[in-house]
């Protein structure tokens, strides 16, 4: 019997996480023929420029989406209640059996909130349902309210089924929560599976050789730096004190910055052109100084993949990036006060160092010198976990036409060594 699954996807880091659960769910439709998926994918429209989106579908080979909903750029509130007016519609068109939102961005939320607040049809029989809401990378949890993303995964989670976890400190966090362990599967890290299976392809970029950034054919020492924060540039003494310890960074190291368009907004607006080469300008400056961060344009997968493995350290207040590092042994120095990813910091590859530029200074000294000696990986961060992903929902008895049943019940957290 078929099971029709809705998959949401909305800004960059979605994308990735929601191609290893598509390729999971054509195999697992190759393999047993009996069960299969229905599959729709639905693209908000959170992020709409080229090298946001299209880069990311090209690179990743994501099917086109079933439905656009092209909600754009707005304020938080109306971006999501956006959001939430468009998915409304599709549930009441498409009445899956279920809905599968992927990490933290105002996506995840409008559609989960929208899942929660519809009711769909059974046409075999007309009766009503709530479709079961899947939450993958659940209970990640920064404790700092003011961010948005925070705001937006306990919602989602509050509101969720069945709840996908990546690390052991999400699976505390939901129980501490009240969130019932029936609902809870520890699975890994559906990111960690892309990068797994791309990691070979992305070799084959030029993106060294095109940022001139090969000696001899080996790599030089360089850094990459990727920033896009509210906290962090939207406010300019945080931006300004950032920028103190990276153009001192800048001397001892080239560092690459692939700008999101948020970030590039800002440097435009501000005083602090002098810190930056724009290479986007075809290798125009802004302005002469010496110590310079390089300005390039924000880069598909494959070619950030390229970049990210083999710098000497990463820079950056990105959530996905903190893990993809930890995968690739490469420093990572998170410029943030906290992070929803402990595991990342417990396995040696990761440092918190806020946006103080003595803490930062120090931190990059650190682990420029000292490199990292860790070997291990995080628990089930193994290329797998789309695939458990798929298993659980397969196995699970969903509301709606297939299966009718009005609220969702999965199974235990799989203890560590049960898989
Ligand atoms: C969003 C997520 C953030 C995630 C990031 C990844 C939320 C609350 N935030 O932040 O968690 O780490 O995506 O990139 O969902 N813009 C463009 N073109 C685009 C998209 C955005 O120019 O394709 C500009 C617009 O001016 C927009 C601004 O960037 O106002 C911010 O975009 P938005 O989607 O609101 O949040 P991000 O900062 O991208």
């Amino acid at each position: 019997m078929a099971l029709k699954i809705i998959s949401v996807v909305g800004a960059r880091p979605n994308f990735i996480k929601i191609a290893a659960i598509c390729d999971a769910i054509n195999e697992s439709n190759k393999v047993l023929s009996s069960e299969t998926i229905e599959h729709v994918l639905v693209h908000t429209g959170q992020h709409y420029d080229v090298s946001m989106s299209d880069a990311f579908f090209r690179d990743l080979e994501l099917p086109k989406p079933d439905v656009f909903l092209e909600v754009g750029s707005a304020s938080h509130s109306v971006q999501t209640a956006r959001i939430m007016e468009r998915f409304e519609q599709v549930l009441l068109r498409e009445n899956p059996n279920c809905v599968l939102v992927v990490g933290d961005v105002n996506s995840t939320v409008g559609c989960a909130l929208a899942v929660k607040k519809t009711s769909c049809t059974d046409p075999n029989d007309n009766s009503e349902y709530i479709p079961a809401l899947a939450h993958v990378e659940a209970g990640l949890r920064s404790f700092d309210r003011a961010m948005p993303e925070e705001i937006n995964r306990i919602v989602t989670d509050c509101l969720s089924d069945v709840l996908f976890t990546t690390e052991e400190s999400a699976n505390r966090n939901l129980l501490r929560e009240g969130i019932a362990k029936e609902k809870i599967h520890f699975v890994g890290n559906v990111m960690i599976d892309t990068l797994l299976r791309h990691r070979v392809k992305a070799e084959k970029s030029t993106i060294l050789r095109d940022f001139q950034l090969l000696r001899n054919g080996v790599a030089m020492p360089f850094a990459v730096l990727t920033l896009h924060r509210p906290a962090n540039v939207d406010d300019q003494e945080t931006f300004a004190r950032l920028l103190q310890a990276l153009g001192e960074i800048a001397r001892r190291i080239p560092i690459i910055f692939p700008a999101h368009p948020r970030t590039l907004k800002r440097i435009r607006d501000s005083q602090f052109a002098e810190y930056f080469v724009d290479e986007r300008l075809s290798g125009r400056e802004l302005s002469q100084s010496t110590a310079r961060i390089r300005l390039v344009p924000a880069l598909g997968y494959l070619d950030f993949l390229c970049l990210m493995s083999h710098a000497n350290v990463v820079l950056t207040d990105s959530g996905g990036i903190q893990e993809e590092t930890t995968i690739l042994q490469v420093p990572c120095i998170t410029l943030r006060e906290n992070t929803e990813r402990p595991v990342t910091i417990e396995q040696g590859t990761n440092v918190l160092a806020g946006s103080d530029p003595s803490s930062i200074i120090r931190a990059f000294t650190g682990m420029f010198q000292k490199g990292i000696n860790s070997h291990q990986r995080p628990e089930y961060w193994d290329g797998n976990a789309a695939r458990r992903i798929v298993t659980t929902l397969l196995q699970s008895s969903l509301p709606g036409k297939s299966n009718p049943r009005t609220s969702w019940a999965g199974e235990a957290i799989a203890e560590p060594g049960q898989r």
